[in-house]
């Protein structure tokens, strides 16, 4: 018999080193390889005869794709992200940092599936079923017909799910509890998550079944992470949101069957998640719209446009060296804004400390909101609040130009619909809606703006 070898995998990033390094090259982490054992895994036991397949022509496709429909769960913000529910035979990963709502949304996804009469098994692996029922007793959802169970190895979760009907909806809570016989590491390790998921990919597409994985990101690389089986899943959703705010984004990252960049904003509360169906309103919720400082910047998140609010604080410095706080939004940008301020528009800032904040905790990350940023600074710095029916967007150039982003009609909307009259936006914005009632100021360049704040 060959000798075993065995080979060290960065439980980070998933990269196979030869020898065991205390960095890993792949992804520059530190102390997250590990040995495991390379004939491991599903499909590395003994060999078995091959099977003829058959292939068949992609005209003849177009009947079976209609007839695997996607199964909505009516949680409209889930929905979405999914691009229309969850589609039967995929795999979908949900990532997130431990606590951040995983398994209640899922919780709520199930049940609300279970009402519409499908079949739901929930499989728990980090809580008994006990533990589960309480937290759907907590959401409202015990009287749902979920069926739950609590294993962790692959095996005997296969055996299960192929008792009884077939399921609609699999749920795996979490893909780091899974464990298989046929693999030597420890849980948790990138070979048994990859065999793990790899099983469960495989029951899905042969069974019909949508299967959702949880992933918790680990900050310390001993157990893998999520991002080691994105390649391997259909589609993949991350759950972000800030610990000391209520709300939660559940972003797209990739998706084979719809698009990507779509949010669904949800608000934790006592009961569960709630859909915030107009996130907007929740981002601008608590403005003081009399204060210097503050703009209100048109964004986008995929489709669907958001309004939140800019705000920035100028104040002299005592030190020698100026601070620069940024929260929510790229630091880099702001020194881009500062600089841009500074050489063409004559603003000097280099005996000021800036602050800036993103309201609700929120992560701007469209350079769109350049205009608004620059806005909030000289306002702060004049003394001077801006007009409060008034949202900014535009990307700003080096050269101190205003250029134009896209998406104008649909942010011009949103502003609209929420009581904004005024919009100061780039002059060569094509897709400028005929009919409106605001008022629109076009900006050519940002010394322009800066007339106009502190004229
Ligand atoms: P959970 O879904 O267990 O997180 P994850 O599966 O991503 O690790 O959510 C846990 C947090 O959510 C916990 O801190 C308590 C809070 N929570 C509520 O505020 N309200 C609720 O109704 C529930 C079920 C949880
Ligand atoms: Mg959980």
């Amino acid at each position: 018999m060959a000798k075993a070898r065995t080979q060290f995998v960065c439980q980070n990033c998933g990269t196979v080193h030869s020898r065991w390094a205390g960095k890993c090259d792949g992804c520059g982490e530190w102390n997250t390889i590990i040995e495991e054992d390379p004939m491991g895994g599903i499909g590395g036991g003994p060999t078995r005869a091959p099977k003829k397949g058959r292939p068949v022509a992609l005209t003849t496709l177009s009947g079976e794709i209609e007839d695997a429909p996607r199964i909505e769960t009516g949680i409209s913000e889930l929905d979405r992200v999914t691009g229309g529910g969850f589609v039967r035979g995929s795999a979908l990963l949900v990532g997130g940092d431990p606590g951040i709502g995983k398994s209640t949304v899922l919780m709520q996804a199930a049940a609300a599936l279970a009402r519409r009469k499908h079949r739901v098994i929930y499989v728990s692996g980090e809580e008994a079923v006990a533990q589960v029922r309480l937290r759907a007793q907590r959401l409202g959802a015990a009287d749902s017909d979920v069926l739950l169970a609590a294993e962790t190895n692959v095996e005997d979760i296969l055996a299960t799910l192929s008792e009884g009907k077939r399921p609609d909806l699999v749920i795996i809570d979490s893909i780091q509890t899974l464990w298989s016989d046929t693999v030597d590491s420890a849980p948790g390790t990138v070979t048994q998550v990859r065999t793990g998921v790899q099983a469960m990919i495989r029951f899905a597409k042969q069974t019909g079944t949508a299967v959702v994985l949880v992933g918790h990101v680990t900050k310390e690389g001993q157990i893998a992470g999520p991002r080691v089986v994105e390649h391997m899943v259909d589609a993949v959703l991350y759950f972000e949101g800030d610990r000391g705010h209520h709300y939660r984004i559940l972003r797209t990252v990739k998706n084979r069957f719809g698009a990507t960049d779509e949010i669904g904003v949800f608000e934790m509360s006592d009961k569960g998640l709630r859909e915030v169906a107009n996130p907007s309103e929740l981002f601008l919720g608590e403005r003081n719209e009399k204060s210097p400082g503050a703009a209100v910047f048109a964004g986008m998140e995929g489709t669907r446009p958001l309004l939140v609010e800019v705000q920035a604080l100028v104040a002299p410095t005592s030190l020698g060296t100026p601070r620069r706080a940024v929260v929510g939004w790229d630091s880099a940008r702001l020194s881009m804004i500062l600089a841009v301020l500074e050489a063409h528009c004559g603003v000097r800032l280099g005996q000021h400390d800036v602050y800036l904040n993103v309201a609700g905790g929120y992560r701007i990350s469209e350079p769109a909101a350049d205009l608004a940023v620059a806005s909030a600074l000289v306002s702060s710095l004049a003394g001077l609040a801006l007009p409060a029916d008034c949202v900014y967007f535009g990307e700003v150039s080096l050269s101190g130009a205003v250029r134009p982003v896209a998406h104008t009609a649909q942010r011009l909307k949103e502003a609209e619909k929420l009581g904004f009259s005024q919009a100061v936006l780039p002059s060569a914005s094509t897709d400028l809606p005929r009919s409106g009632s605001g008022r629109l100021s076009e900006m050519e360049s940002l010394p322009d703006l800066v007339a106009r704040i502190a004229g």
